[in-house]
């Protein structure tokens, strides 16, 4: 369809969640080994207070802090324009959109809420803008924790057991729920916010004092929140890339610098391992492949994603963990180094994931948007 043209990429990063800061360094490595000849860049960074900016070097700029030199901007949600405009002055000195360039195809580089969730890609949607990944529901059901145990739980994929707590029935009596998750659980017990990623509210809890802690800090970043026995695990990951026949990559083992794998062990203390392919027995390997293609059908993922899981050590027990749709995207994180110890570099999987958002907009084109009388069976 566009070949010998220029595809015209949009380039989203930052964002309102608490990892805008891994999502430049994402942005900053898919600038980098984006190929320039089949691919014309816009760059639109969010800061963190949610304002699309352009112009300059938006990148650049909300990496130093400084973002007075750029123009805000905005995608409108109305099909067919695919126009980025910027604020600006006109002759009237009234403030007026213009167009600063036509875009064929989205990238939204953004991980968490505001971004990983659904909500970037329903601005996405109204305006028919291919992008890249998964769409509302699927972006929707993998970034919140416990709906997305549900949906795997009916599709017989394995993941711990859980209880779903809200932050008003912390407020309302925080040892009530400690006391009852313990009399389930037992100890350790994990804390987390339904809706985040990079561990950020995420909790190991080892006695009661512990626990009251654990549950008030995940509550201050949802409003709901998972409570779950804590696994004595290896962690292994996958990576699933494409649309309706998902290909799943080697496996990977994470082996954080910490008690877990925090914050911390993710993002600032050196030491964690990536280890691929994971030294654990083929079974193993073979189970966490498929059940990663069938967790991604289930949620009617695209494009995308890293399916991650908790291996028991004490019963070789395979628990899906999460499934992250738009996954940490550095050239030496997770999800590219599976693909480039499966034969795919870095390079050509950006130009694969271009490539797969183009034909899922193609695919959706096909969809009749209003009754047309049913098909004749000639
Ligand atoms: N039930 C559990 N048992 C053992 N470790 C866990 C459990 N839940 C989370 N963890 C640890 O916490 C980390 C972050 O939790 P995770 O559910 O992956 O949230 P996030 O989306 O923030 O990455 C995991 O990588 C793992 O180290
Ligand atoms: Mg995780």
């Amino acid at each position: 369809m566009l070949k010998g043209k220029t595809l015209r990429v949009g380039l989203v990063f930052g964002g309102r969640s608490a990892e805008h800061e891994v999502s430049l360094r994402s942005a900053r490595s898919v600038l980098k080994a984006i190929d320039r000849e089949k691919y014309d860049v816009t760059l639109i960074g969010i800061s963190k207070q949610g304002k699309w900016l352009a112009g300059g070097d938006p990148l650049q700029a909300l990496v130093a802090g400084d973002v007075a030199g750029l123009a805000e901007a905005a995608l409108l949600g109305e099909p067919g324009k695919h126009e980025l405009l910027v604020l600006a002055s006109g002759a009237d000195r009234a403030p007026q959109l213009s167009a600063i360039s036509t875009l064929d195809v989205i990238f939204p580089l953004l991980h968490g809420p505001y971004g990983e969730d659904g909500t970037v890609q329903g601005l996405l949607e109204l305006a028919d803008l291919p992008y890249v990944g998964s769409g509302v529901l699927a972006s929707a059901l993998a970034m919140d924790k416990a709906m997305c145990k549900e949906v795997l739980r009916a599709h017989a994929i394995p993941v711990t057991d859980w209880q779903l707590v809200t932050r008003s029935a912390i407020a309302a009596g925080v040892e009530a729920v400690a006391a009852a998750a313990v009399e389930r659980f037992g100890f350790p017990i994990f804390t987390k916010p339904a809706n985040l990623g990079s561990s950020v509210g995420v909790v190991k809890a080892h006695d009661p004092a512990e626990l009251l802690a654990a549950l008030r800090e995940s509550a201050r970043y949802d409003r709901r929140v998972l409570v779950e026995p804590a696994v004595n695990a290896r962690e292994l990951e996958v990576s699933v890339l494409g649309n309706a026949d998902p290909l799943a990559s080697v496996v990977g083992e994470v082996v954080p610098v910490n008690e877990f794998y925090d914050y911390d062990a993710k993002y600032i203390d050196e030491g964690s391992a990536l280890l691929i392919p994971a030294p654990v027995p083929a079974e193993t390997a073979e189970a966490a492949r498929r059940y990663a293609v069938q967790a991604f059908q289930a949620i009617d993922a695209a494009g995308l994603a890293r399916v991650d899981y908790l291996l028991d050590r004490d019963t070789g027990q395979l628990y899906l963990n999460e499934i992250n749709t738009l996954p940490g995207f550095t050239s030496i994180s997770m999800y590219p180094k599976l693909w480039e110890a499966s034969g795919l570099g870095y390079t050509e999987l950006i130009d694969r994931l271009l490539a797969l958002a183009v034909e899922r907009q193609a695919e959706k084109d096909q969809t009749v948007k209003r009754y047309e009388g049913r098909a004749s069976a000639a």
